[in-house]
């Protein structure tokens, strides 16, 4: 039995968990700091690190009592490393750092969007690899085969923008308050998808990679040429025209990477798999191919550090603890870390 407890601090929530085996939660406490960052349109780095720096002692001793645990039952401390913004990750880094200095503990970086898998692991004890994945995120988006827990190979990316970043600008043209990609999903439930038409960019010569910026732009432009003839456009259009679009370009690169490798299983994460939108069309297209399709639980779609404790599990197991000279990264690649 392996009891990790987990930091994650590498964006805008200051998250702390007990995991036990990869796959059972003794406890998942996350608080985030976005009512701070509202004000601003977005997340400011040098608050966010100080906030990260004010919340994470605390953080982690709820995670120890919510687990009735102490740090003496712990056998490792897991702590994402990489990527994310450098001030924010450093506080994590260097808080497990200290703990497993002080403890004796091994200490394992974790790749923040591997955890992003591992939720899966957490909400589906059948799930294990081989699988194919499209992670989803405010800053990243990736389709790949995950051939094992620690070995993940590209398949394709985004040339530009995020799926995440796509919504969230958007969003914020439209006067929704940061991170708007909830909001405008739930503004477009009650919007018609198909009263605009939206170009559906293909990326030459790469069948897998995605491309956003150019989504992105038709929409502000739509809204900014509506605004300056002085007509009003129907927002809960604009947003199901614009879910529907980013839902469908992710949705077919998927089941046909999933064709071509010959993967039955599909694996949704990242904090863009909450989006109702993607989960309806990927359950359709993966049940009229008959593909098995895992998606994390809304809570376990964002950031937290219950999913860094599960793939902490695996990266152990893998050998791969660190020593003091552990160091965080704002850039770092999902193969090779
Ligand atoms: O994974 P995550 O929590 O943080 C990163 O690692 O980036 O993802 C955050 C992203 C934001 O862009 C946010 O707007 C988006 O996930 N998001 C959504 C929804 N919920 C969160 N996007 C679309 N629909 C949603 N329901
Ligand atoms: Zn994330």
């Amino acid at each position: 039995m392996t009891t990790i407890l987990a930091i994650e601090s590498s964006c805008d929530e200051t998250a702390a968990a007990v995991i036990r085996d990869g796959r059972e939660t003794l406890s998942n406490v996350v608080t985030s700091q976005i009512p701070e960052h509202r004000l601003y349109g977005g997340v400011v780095p040098e608050i966010a690190s100080r906030l990260h720096a004010e919340a994470i002692s605390a953080v982690t001793r709820q995670a120890l009592d919510d687990a009735g645990l102490t740090l003496a039952d712990l056998d490792a401390i897991a702590v994402t490393a990489y990527p994310g913004l450098i001030g924010s990750l450093l506080v994590g880094v260097n808080f497990a750092k200290g703990l497993a200095l002080s403890t004796g503990l091994p200490l394992i970086p974790v790749h923040h969007l591997r955890g992003h898998v591992a939720a899966n692991y957490l909400a589906h004890p059948s799930l294990q690899p081989p699988f194919l994945c499209l992670v989803v995120s405010g800053g990243h988006t990736h389709l790949m085969e995950v051939s094992d827990y620690t070995t993940f190979r590209i398949l394709g990316r985004t040339r530009d923008d995020a799926a995440g970043e796509c919504f969230d600008k958007t969003a914020r043209a439209m006067g929704m308050p940061y991170p708007g990609g909830k909001a405008l999903d739930e503004r477009a439930e009650s919007g018609n998808p198909h009263a605009f038409s939206l170009p559906h960019p293909k990326v030459e010569g790469s069948p897998y990679d995605f491309s956003f910026s150019g989504l992105k732009t038709a929409v502000l432009n739509l809204l900014h040429n509506a605004s300056q003839k002085g007509e009003s456009v129907c927002i809960e259009d604009v947003c199901a025209s614009l879910r529907f679009t980013v839902a469908e370009l992710l949705t077919e690169k998927t089941v046909a990477a999933a064709a071509a490798t010959g993967r039955q299983t599909v694996v949704l994460a990242g904090g863009v798999s909450a989006n109702s939108e993607l989960r309806r069309q990927m359950q359709q297209a993966c049940a009229e191919r008959g593909l098995s399709l895992f998606m994390p639980p809304l809570p376990l779609c964002g950031d937290n550090a219950a999913m860094i404790g599960a793939q902490g599990y695996y990266e152990w197991i893998a050998g791969r603890a660190a020593d003091m000279s552990l160091n965080a990264a704002a850039t770092a690649s999902i193969e090779e870390c």
